[in-house]
């Protein structure tokens, strides 16, 4: 015969007992699950007679109940233990130090172009690109640069691989482009003036590298065109940029040079103003006026437009300005050196 008084007592006692929410879900299945003694006991009352069957009946079902109540109040209580303990746990130490994020920045020769995107274009100047691999046409034909000139030949000059058909038409034969010049002809077919534009872009040479030279640069190019530009206007164009970039402590000077693809030719001196080129005369740009065989080549009337254009190294300016005195340092990914900028 079942002892209920003993179940109860057994059962409260391991209730009030229990420490987790695990074991009082034992304890569930052992006193109240489908196999309990109790549960059977429930289930066996239908077979005795009908007195019996009455007070038995009271008796377990308050018992189950009581124990239910019990579990139920338990089972509370230890819930708000666990999340009181949760929350010991998880408390943030909001005076605890915190992770230092490493933050990446701009290049140098990045933070320097777009320091002279802004000042080209605070004088009406708009920013244009041009491919880098670039046409024979574009790149050297349309710049008046002879069949036979020496900046054409392999030690200059990289090109694409291609078939000889192909390396025989300059519209098809390709380079990395030597100069931001190509892309003069490219935008005057495509805008009739009056217009001026700077060019900044990559350009690749075919050069043993040193101190002073790398294979691959950034320039950018100046053109700007017109019916009455004139070389004072690239005087004045180009002595505004330097006080603006230099902040008004550089000097800028033409001694005559010559271009195939100006006409007048000069070369754009600057004086150094920190480092070691502090006070030293530096070539700058290559410039002068468009030669009218150019703007030949880009379908304009002969005599019509007058312009200047320029080119100057990106790389350059980042140099004079930082006084770095080493190219290769641009391109060295050498945190030391980026980290200065
Ligand atoms: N293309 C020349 C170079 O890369 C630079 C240059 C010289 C550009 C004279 C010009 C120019 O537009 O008129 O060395």
């Amino acid at each position: 015969m079942i002892n209920l008084v003993k179940i109860e007592k057994a059962s409260l006692q391991d209730v009030s007992r229990a420490k987790t929410l695990t074991e009082l879900e034992n304890l569930q299945t052992k006193y109240l699950g489908r196999k309990s003694e109790l549960s059977l006991f429930l289930r066996s009352l239908k077979d005795l007679p009908p007195e019996e069957r009455a007070k038995s009946g009271q008796i377990a079902n308050e018992l189950r109940r009581k124990l239910e109540t019990e579990m139920g109040n338990k089972a509370q209580q230890l819930k708000e233990v666990e999340l009181a303990r949760k929350i010991e746990q998880e408390k943030i130490d909001v005076t605890a130090p915190g992770k230092r994020v490493e933050h990446g920045h701009l290049h140098p020769l990045t933070i320097v172009r777009r320091e002279i995107e802004d000042i080209f274009r605070s004088m009406g100047f708009d920013i244009v690109e041009g491919p880098e691999v670039e046409t024979e046409w574009y790149n050297f034909d349309t710049l008046n640069v002879p069949a036979d000139h020496p900046a054409r030949d392999m030690q200059d000059t990289f090109w694409l691989k291609q078939s000889e058909e192909s390396q025989k038409d300059p519209h098809i034969h390709l380079l990395p482009r030597t100069h931001t010049s190509a892309v003069q002809v490219r935008y005057m077919g495509k805008h009739q003036p009056p217009f001026r534009i700077i060019v900044p872009g990559r350009v690749f040479r075919n050069e043993a590298t040193d101190a002073t030279h790398e294979m691959q640069f950034y320039t950018f190019e100046g053109l700007m065109v017109g019916k009455d530009v004139s070389l004072a206007n690239l005087k004045g164009v180009l002595q505004f940029f330097a006080n603006k970039f230099f902040k008004d402590e550089t000097e800028v000077r033409f001694v005559a040079s010559y271009f195939p693809y100006t006409e007048p030719s000069v070369e754009v001196f600057m004086k150094g103003v920190s480092g070691k080129l502090k006070g030293r005369w530096i070539e700058m740009a290559g410039a002068g006026m468009v030669n009218q065989k150019v703007f030949k080549a880009a379908g304009y009337a002969l005599g019509e437009y007058q312009g200047f254009a320029f080119g100057m190294t990106i790389d350059r300016l980042a140099m004079f300005k930082y006084g770095i005195d080493d190219i290769r340092l641009l391109y060295g990914s050498d945190l030391r050196f980026l980290k200065q900028f």
